[in-house]
């Protein structure tokens, strides 16, 4: 007995473990956060797979939670074992227990929440200490087409980051997520972290990236297209901007078709880091 409470006393090594590095014995569990149809989970799980093979078990035991308000994965995600479908609202407490995750992401959703500084709060109470958010934004306001006219297409982006920013705070009404959009929110990103800390929330600042991917199609269902027909359709509440903007579509169109044509828009990705709780003092 006195031998078992002497044991009992002095934490051994994997008590240590499991006190001092929980990533390391429990679980991997991850969370895409407003995850759509699934394009970041996908890219989470083809990244384990092709780590070599660990520890027996290693990938059985990752959890990827995606989270939206709609449910929108793909049919071969939603058939993976590792993930779990949840359907949640991201302006509301996550549906997860305080410090049960090892790492979230979160790529072109904060724009969409009513309060996006409350949602990296949350977040923060989700992650073990030393656990990381990746958050990653596409800022509008630096979407470049190559077109025929420079200065309709510059109105044309004025308009439509305008349009997501302005009407928010416009007290028109509130705006629902899937319309409430904010141009500049790329460069929000780690001011939405110091504002997180401000409401007992702090993260360490481990990188921060910023790069524009080059697309040059313009056919239908593209990257470039599908942003040029969001622009367009906020160009349509200004008769005079919607009347010069008639041919705009068909001459990027065309300058793609000629293989002139260029779309980039500018990402930025903060990895924010949960900082380990202080040690114990005395
Ligand atoms: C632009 S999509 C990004 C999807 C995905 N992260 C990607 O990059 O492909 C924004 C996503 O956020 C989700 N979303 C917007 N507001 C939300 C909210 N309040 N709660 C949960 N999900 C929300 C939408 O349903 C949508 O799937």
């Amino acid at each position: 007995m006195a031998d078992l409470g002497a044991r009992r006393a002095r934490p051994g090594r994997g008590d240590r473990l499991t006190g001092e590095h929980p990533a390391a014995v429990r679980p991997l569990s991850v969370a895409d956060l407003g995850c759509g149809s699934g394009r970041t989970v996908a890219a989470v799980l083809a990244a384990v797979d092709a780590l070599p093979p660990a520890g027996a078990g290693e990938t059985d035991s990752l959890v990827v939670h995606a989270v939206d308000q709609v449910s929108g994965l793909d049919e071969s995600l939603l058939t993976d074992r590792r993930v779990r479908s949840r359907t949640a609202d991201l302006d509301a407490p996550l549906p997860l227990e305080d410090a049960c995750l090892d790492a979230a992401l979160s790529l072109n959703v904060l724009e969409h929440l009513a309060d996006p500084v409350g949602h990296l709060v949350d977040v923060h109470r989700t992650l073990v200490p030393g656990g990381v958010l990746v958050l990653a934004h596409s800022d509008w306001d630096t979407a470049l087409f190559t077109s025929t006219d420079d200065s309709l297409t510059r109105d044309l982006v004025d308009v439509f980051v305008a349009a997501g920013a302005g009407t928010q705070h416009a007290g028109a009404g509130r705006r629902s997520g899937a319309e409430r959009s904010d141009g500049f929110s790329g460069r929000k990103l780690l001011s939405h972290a110091a504002a997180s800390a401000r409401r007992g929330a702090p993260w360490v600042v481990d990188d921060v990236a910023s790069w524009a991917d080059a697309h040059r199609r313009f056919d239908d269902g593209s990257i470039a297209w599908k942003v040029a027909t969001g622009v367009l359709s906020t160009a349509g509440g200004d008769r005079e901007l919607a009347a010069r903007a008639s041919g705009w579509m068909e001459g990027l169109r065309s300058l793609a078709a000629d293989g002139q044509f260029l779309f980039t828009v500018t990402d930025v990705a903060v990895v924010l880091r949960k900082g380990s709780a202080p040690a114990p003092q005395g």
